[in-house]
Parts: structure tokens; C-alpha cells; sequence
């Protein structure tokens, strides 16, 4: 009966994880190792404030350690090799009379085995691994501190003939009978930092962009298996055909049912399971049973996993079918507001000395799990990070368009802006950043395929993915042949507006020194010259403006000397900070000039739908004779 349980919410699952084309194990031979109030984890050495149904190796008790675990005599799972132990609360049916009668279960697992990039085995857990999902007091879906599809509950109905009959629902309390009985499952993250072994807020550990699936995230690069621990409550055998709804309560006295909540301690032998996740025999072959991986049937004994027995003692005996008169510890049960407290207070059962001993350490001090590490990449150079990411996952961004992008010329850019980050995103942006998100995503290389706007056999990113680089020694400002120590880049214009909106003027012979003065005269601390012979002057960018560009995009010789750039035509300006030391008269001179009167301004519109001008500009005429007038069409992109 036990077996036929467990087994019959595989179909459902096979077919979710089929739709996803990734390698997964089942363990479908687990049975329950005891039932008490023990939790290694959150209470070391104590007991527990509620009861929870244990599986695994027979050396759990009240601490945890990896050696002491590991070295257990049997296991409740098949495959002796996995000493591990897994939990949930146990579930309890509310009898009419005030008792509570413990469920019997199906237990099993899965372990979905998603790789961040295909030549990248997933790794065996590390040694000392510890895992605390859900909360305990969740009232709602919203407060599990679960991303929501982690938690599932399904009622099975008539699995066999129609497995699409089966309820799943968003918590326990289904408003039918569930004749085949009731799965609560739960799902662990897979994403581990590499260096914590365990945190309470459980921050060692991530879920991927895509739940178990999905990739993970630069914080927590050591991808491990996804486990999905299954239960299979059965309570047709208790309560044949009566609805679950109001009848059932976790150990803690949750009846919404939303305080699912499970924990993992590791107890794998680690060369095995590596063994495992290496072979080509048990990976890269979609789903499969655990028995179907050679290395992994080498260790399974069915009669050894149903015989096993907590080794190391026992608190109290909890027995399924057997109804107790209140939920073991101080657990009235409760559906909302405050946990109810317990008058008098319930004493604690005595912890046999046989289950306390030594915690092992929270921190991983071995080698076996290199962390990827910006420092191994050489000085001077760029070089190729991978494909990771999301749109915003680089530090103190600038990004600009290219029509004609490569990895060099984005490359390029970033040196000019002082920025170690280079990423070539859908073909045709360009991104420079200082840092990266921990929380970006690394992605497989394919999802970066994206041929590059300038030169096809390059790859340019994908959609939302960075094809990113990395030079450690990009960290100083340069713009390539401009010396001027005022001159603060080629920006891009305003949108819908100028970037320097306070005052423009069209004057030929331009040149950066009659703007600079111009702009002093106007009392505004920024001068932007564009197209040649255009000066503007600005408080600070407007209108979007001021996004750092490449130098190349400023590229007009200057109208009045020919050997300065003033701007470029591709809405570009060469911007100068007057307020910077080493321009026309002391910058302190400047500054107090620009700042005295800065309020009094009068600044011509530059919103609207048309271009004003203000000031009409006459002083052209002696220096520009022979020379082709511009006329101010050449502001026309601006609206
Ligand atoms: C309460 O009801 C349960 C289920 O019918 C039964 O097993 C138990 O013996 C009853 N206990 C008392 C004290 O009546
Ligand atoms: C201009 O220089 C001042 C310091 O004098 C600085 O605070 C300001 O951010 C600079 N602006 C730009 C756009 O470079």
C-alpha cells in the first residue's frame, strides 16, 4: 500500500518536468525513520516546540554534524548512500472529540538536476549542508518567505484513470475527500553561496531565475541539486470520503496550512553522489528513478531502508493512526493573529543524552567548491566574463546605441569611461558598469547568441543578457585626443529637450574657448558645443541629456578652428565643466560668478514642440564669408 502511494503522483510530475527537457532523480523508496520533536537545525541540543515526520539516516538526533551523520548504519531512503535527513511538520486530523490523530504518509523526493551552463556538472552538497524552508507561522500565501509555485498541495482523486482530475489547491483545506490522498510538497533551493553551511534567514541558499529550473545567481554560484521533498497523506485511510477542509492541523497548530515548512541536513557520501552527477548514465537523460543510475543502484536496499531505526535514541513516541489528546508540545491550533501560549505551560520531554553532542561548523573550509573570481583575470585586458545577467544587473551603468557594435568598440567605450565592466546586449547596445549585481544571473552561453550590429561573426548578447567582459585595470577617465582638463566627455543630447537647456547660442568662428566665455557671461557652470558651431550652457544636464557616450560620436571640427571638436552630429556634445580648474580666469573667479547670479537666468524655453529662439545671432558675418551659413535645421532631431 505504502509503495502504490508514493508512486501515485509520479505521472503528474513526470509530465511537468518532461515540458521543462531537464535531468531529474526520484527516489520513490523512503520510509518514515520516527516521528518526534526533534529539529537539529533550529533547536540544537533542545526539543523541538513541534513534531516533525523524519526520514533518513539513522544517526539523527538533537545536533548535527556531517561526520556523525554521514557515518550512519542505514538509512530510512533506499540508496544507503544518502545518510541525509529530510523533514516536514507531521500533519494531524482534528477529531470531533478534541484529539488529534497523526497521519500516515508516503514520503519520497526529487532531485531536479538544472545546470547553470551544460559542461558544468551540478555538485554534490557540501558537506555540513543545512536547509530551513518555509515558516512555520504563515498565515497566507504571502507571508511563506517561498516563491509561490515552491509550495504545492494537491489532492488526489483518481490518479491512475484520470490524472487530470487531480485538485491542486493553494493550501490543505480542499472542500472534498481526496480518495487517493493528499500530496504537500515543497521545494529547496539549489543556488549556494560557497562559503556558508548554514544562515538563519537562510541567505546561504538561492532559488534560480526560474525556481529549480533557471540559472543561478552570481551570489550563489555553486549549483546544487533542487530538492523536492513529497509527502502523501493518507487520509482516505483514516477518514474515508469525509472533506479535509477544517479537519486537518500541522504539528505546530497551522490549519491553513500554509505553514508547510521543511528542512534538509546533508548526510550524502559525497564521492557517491559526485559519481552520480557525473555519469553520463545518470545526467543527460531527462528523468529518471535513482535507480536507474547504475552508481546510485549499487547502493539502494529497500529492506534495509524499511528496517532502519534512530540510532542514537528516541524522545517520545508519536504513532500514526493513534489519536493524542493534545498536539505534542504547546500547539493549540490556530488559523490567525498570534500564536496561542499555553496555560500552564507544557513541560518539555527529558533529551535522552544519547541524541545531544557536537554541531558541526557553518562554514565551508574546504577546496572542493572554487568560487568564479574576478582576480584571476589579467591586467590590461579584456577579457571575456560569460553570458550573465539581466538588464540592470551591472553597477553605476552608462550604456549607448551602436549601429555598428563589436566587442572592441564597446570595449573601447568602457576604457574611455574608466569602467571595468564591458557587456554587449540584443545585438546592438553597449554597457559599462563598475560592478556587478550579485543578484544577475548566470546564464548559459547560448542564451548570448545574438549576431553584433557591426560585424555578424561576432556575439553581441541576447535579450535582457549580457555578453559580458572584464578588464581590472579600466579605472581612469580618458578621452582620447582631448587634453583639456575641463572637458568632461562627448554626452548625448536631451530628449525632447536640449541637455543644456539654460542658453544656446549658433556662432561662427566657434571655438571650445569663445563657449567656455560665452557660457560664463550667461552664468551657468556647464558648456556643450555641438554640430560645429553651436554653444550651449546649462545648471546640470536636462531633458534625459548628459549620458556619457563614445569620444568618436564627437567629431565636428570646431567652426572657428578647425583642430577642436565642438560636438558631433549624431546629437552628441563635447561638454566642458567651467567650474573645473583650468579654464578662462580662476575657477574659483568662475564659480563664485556662475553661483551669485545663476537664479536670475533667463533661460529660453527648450520644452514644446518647436525649437525658440531667443537670441538672434549677428556677429557671423566677417569670419564666415565663403563659408556655407548654417541655418538652425540642424536642430530639428531635437523634436
Ligand atoms: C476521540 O476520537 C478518536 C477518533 O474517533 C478516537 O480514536 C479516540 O479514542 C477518541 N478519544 C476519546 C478520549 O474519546
Ligand atoms: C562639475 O564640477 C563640479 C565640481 O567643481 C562637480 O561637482 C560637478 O559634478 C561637475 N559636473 C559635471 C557634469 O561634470
Amino acid at each position: 500500500m505504502l509503495v502504490l502511494t508514493v508512486l501515485i503522483p509520479l505521472l503528474g510530475f513526470l509530465n511537468q518536468a518532461a515540458a521543462q527537457a531537464v535531468d531529474a532523480w526520484h527516489l520513490d523508496t523512503m520510509y518514515t525513520l520516527i516521528t518526534e520533536r526533534l529539529d537539529p537545525i533550529i533547536n540544537p541540543n533542545g526539543v523541538s516546540s513541534h513534531a516533525h515526520r523524519i526520514l533518513g539516516g539513522s544517526n539523527f538526533g538533537a545536533n548535527y554534524n556531517y561526520n556523525l551523520y554521514d557515518s550512519s548504519s542505514c538509512s530510512s531512503a533506499a540508496v544507503q548512500a544518502d545518510n541525509s535527513n529530510y523533514w516536514m511538520p507531521q500533519l494531524f486530523w482534528k477529531e470531533t472529540n478534541g484529539t488529534f490523530t497523526p497521519l500516515k504518509a508516503g514520503t519520497r523526493f526529487y532531485y531536479f538536476l538544472a545546470r547553470n551552463k551544460p559542461d558544468i556538472p551540478v555538485k554534490a552538497f557540501p558537506p555540513g549542508l543545512r536547509m530551513v524552508i518555509g515558516n512555520p507561522n504563515a498565515k497566507d500565501s504571502s507571508s511563506t518567505n517561498l516563491p509561490a509555485p515552491a509550495q504545492g498541495f494537491i489532492c488526489l482523486k483518481d490518479h491512475f484513470s484520470s490524472p487530470t482530475g487531480d485538485k491542486a489547491g493553494p493550501d490543505f483545506n480542499f472542500a472534498t475527500d481526496c480518495p487517493q490522498g493528499l500530496t504537500t510538497t515543497i521545494k529547496f533551493p539549489p543556488c549556494w553561496d560557497g562559503v556558508n553551511l548554514y544562515k538563519p534567514d537562510g541567505s546561504h541558499m538561492a532559488f534560480t531565475d526560474n525556481l529549480q529550473y533557471g540559472s543561478c545567481p552570481v551570489s550563489h554560484p555553486i549549483r546544487l541539486p533542487a530538492i523536492m521533498l513529497e509527502y502523501v497523506w493518507q487520509t482516505y485511510n483514516l477518514r474515508p470520503g469525509v472533506p479535509l477542509k477544517g479537519n486537518l492541523v500541522w504539528a505546530n497548530g497551522d490549519t491553513t496550512g500554509y505553514g508547510l515548512h521543511a528542512d534538509f541536513v546533508n548526510g550524502w557520501d559525497t564521492a557517491v553522489l559526485n559519481q552520480a552527477l557525473n555519469d553520463p548514465n545518470c545526467v543527460g537523460k531527462g528523468e529518471m528513478t535513482m535507480t536507474a543510475c547504475p552508481v546510485l543502484a549499487q547502493h539502494m536496499n529497500n529492506a534495509a531502508a524499511l528496517a532502519c531505526r534512530p540510532a542514537r535514541g528516541v524522545l517520545e513516541t508519536i504513532q500514526d493512526g493513534v489519536a493524542l489528546p493534545s498536539l505534542p508540545g504547546c500547539n493549540i491550533p490556530w488559523s490567525s493573529g498570534n500564536k496561542p501560549t499555553c496555560s500552564p505551560p507544557v513541560s518539555n520531554p527529558g533529551l535522552p543524552s544519547g541524541l545531544t553532542g557536537q554541531d558541526g561548523s557553518l562554514t565551508y573550509t574546504g577546496s572542493d567548491y572554487p568560487l568564479p573570481s574576478l582576480t584571476s583575470y589579467p591586467a590590461n585586458k579584456w577579457s571575456r566574463v560569460g553570458c550573465q545577467g539581466g538588464q540592470n544587473s551591472l553597477l553605476n551603468v552608462i550604456q549607448y546605441t551602436d549601429a555598428a557594435l563589436t566587442p572592441a568598440r564597446c570595449q573601447t567605450y568602457c576604457s574611455e569611461w574608466g569602467m571595468q565592466f564591458s557587456a554587449l546586449i540584443s545585438g546592438s547596445y553597449c554597457q559599462c558598469g563598475t560592478g556587478l549585481d550579485p543578484a544577475a544571473f548566470m546564464y548559459p552561453d547560448a542564451h548570448c547568441k545574438q549576431p553584433c550590429s557591426g560585424a555578424s561573426g561576432f556575439t553581441c548578447g541576447g535579450n535582457g543578457k549580457l555578453e559580458l567582459f572584464y578588464n581590472p585595470s579600466s579605472t581612469t577617465v580618458n578621452h582620447p585626443g582631448v587634453t583639456d582638463p575641463q572637458h568632461v566627455g562627448c554626452r548625448k543630447e536631451g530628449n525632447g529637450g536640449r541637455a543644456l537647456a539654460a542658453s544656446y547660442i549658433s556662432y561662427d568662428p566657434m571655438t571650445i574657448e569663445w563657449c567656455k566665455n560665452y557660457c560664463i557671461a550667461q552664468k551657468q557652470p556647464l558648456a556643450g558645443l555641438e554640430f560645429g558651431r553651436v554653444c550651449m550652457c546649462g545648471p546640470s544636464f536636462a531633458n534625459g541629456g548628459g549620458v556619457p557616450q563614445p569620444q568618436s560620436y564627437c567629431n565636428a571640427p570646431c567652426s572657428g578652428n578647425s583642430k577642436q571638436i565642438c560636438g558631433g552630429p549624431a546629437a552628441t556634445l563635447s561638454v566642458y565643466n567651467l567650474t573645473l580648474p583650468g579654464g578662462p580666469g580662476t575657477s574659483s573667479a568662475v564659480t563664485s560668478a556662475i553661483t551669485s547670479t545663476k537664479s536670475s537666468t533667463n533661460a529660453p524655453s527648450a520644452s514644446g514642440g518647436t525649437f525658440t529662439v531667443t537670441k538672434t545671432v549677428t556677429v557671423t558675418a566677417a569670419c564666415t564669408a565663403g563659408r556655407k551659413k548654417r541655418s538652425l535645421r540642424h536642430f530639428d532631431f531635437l523634436h
